[in-house]
């Protein structure tokens, strides 16, 4: 039957972008929820022999990674015969080891969980950080994909003068790719976070901002405080405009206001839908998997 899309939660636009740029069928799936918070779904069409891709941004990460367990069994009872999660965001990645004792190292219970229910895993830009790769929790081949290519073009198509800034040390792996496929500088912040809300980067200096339009790249916005305190303190050394650049837009109650408040144009990938996810990840997505359709036995 060949590869068919079906998008789950939030990720139903993006399935459908996805299914069109590799020019695949799409099968709807119904979901709902019983009064007492129960999920529902039920697929509207054939997964008979279908290698099943099925589009679900783990964001929000509780609702919808039972959502899509659920449906992982499902197809599987319908008769799909290989089942490929697209997880644009990749939950529960930050809590890699234990921070304090007797702490729940999550990652791996999710990794364990997907791993048991898929044959294979797609994402973007994981927060891979104590972990090298994914292959240290999943045991399931996992594919990294990266949002530089089309993050890059935007910033091309949009700024004259561009300087890319991360606001930590993790973040030059992906501000030294953008900033290559720009032809632009960068620099490189150190951070320190004394709670998830407080947070301070530093290391910025006027020379490298003044007059420049200055992106700050990161790949994940919960709370904005990382964001936010880059690019307050790009506006104070003088730089001709600013923009905030997320892969993973989740922003946490209260990010947005705070965001909008240092007057930054705020953009982000429609790995998480919402208002500033103006950078489309299908066609990536659509060219990874078609390499997966020649691969798979
Ligand atoms: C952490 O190291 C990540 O790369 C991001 O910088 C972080 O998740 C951003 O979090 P927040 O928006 O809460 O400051």
């Amino acid at each position: 039957m060949g590869m068919v899309i079906t998008g789950l939660g939030r990720s139903a636009k993006l399935a459908q972008g996805i299914a069109k740029a590799g020019g695949w069928k799409l099968v709807n799936a119904i979901e709902s929820q019983f009064p007492d918070g129960e999920d529902y779904i039920r697929f509207k069409g054939s997964l008979r022999g279908a290698d099943l891709v099925v589009v679900n941004t783990l964001y929000p990460p509780n609702d919808e990674l039972m959502a899509c367990l659920i449906a992982a069994d499902a197809a599987r009872s319908l008769g799909a015969r290989r089942l490929v999660l697209v997880a644009p965001y990749l939950a529960y990645m930050r809590q890699d080891k234990r921070f304090q004792p007797g702490e729940a190292i999550s990652s791996r219970t999710i990794a364990g969980l997907i791993s048991e229910k898929f044959d294979r895993l797609i994402t973007v830009d994981p927060h891979l950080h104590r972990y090298k790769s994914l292959g240290e929790i999943y045991s399931i081949p996992a594919r990294v994909l990266h949002a530089d290519v089309p993050v890059a073009d935007w910033i091309r198509k949009r700024l004259r003068n561009p300087v890319l800034v991360g606001p930590d040390r993790e973040s030059r792996q992906w501000v030294s790719k953008v900033a290559k496929l720009c032809d632009a500088p960068f620099t490189v912040m150190q951070k320190k976070r004394f709670t998830s809300t407080h947070v301070r980067s530093s290391g910025l200096d006027a020379k490298t901002v003044r007059g420049r339009d200055v992106v700050v790249l990161d790949d994940i916005i919960s709370s904005g405080h990382t964001m936010a305190g880059v690019l307050q303190q790009a506006a104070e050394l003088g730089a001709a405009s600013i923009t905030g650049i997320g892969v993973h837009g989740l922003f946490a109650r209260g990010a947005k206001l705070m965001l909008t408040a240092t007057g930054a144009r705020i953009v982000t990938c429609n790995a998480v839908p919402g208002p500033t996810a103006r950078i489309d990840l299908a066609p990536t997505i659509a060219e990874a998997l078609k390499k997966e359709s020649h691969d798979a036995p």
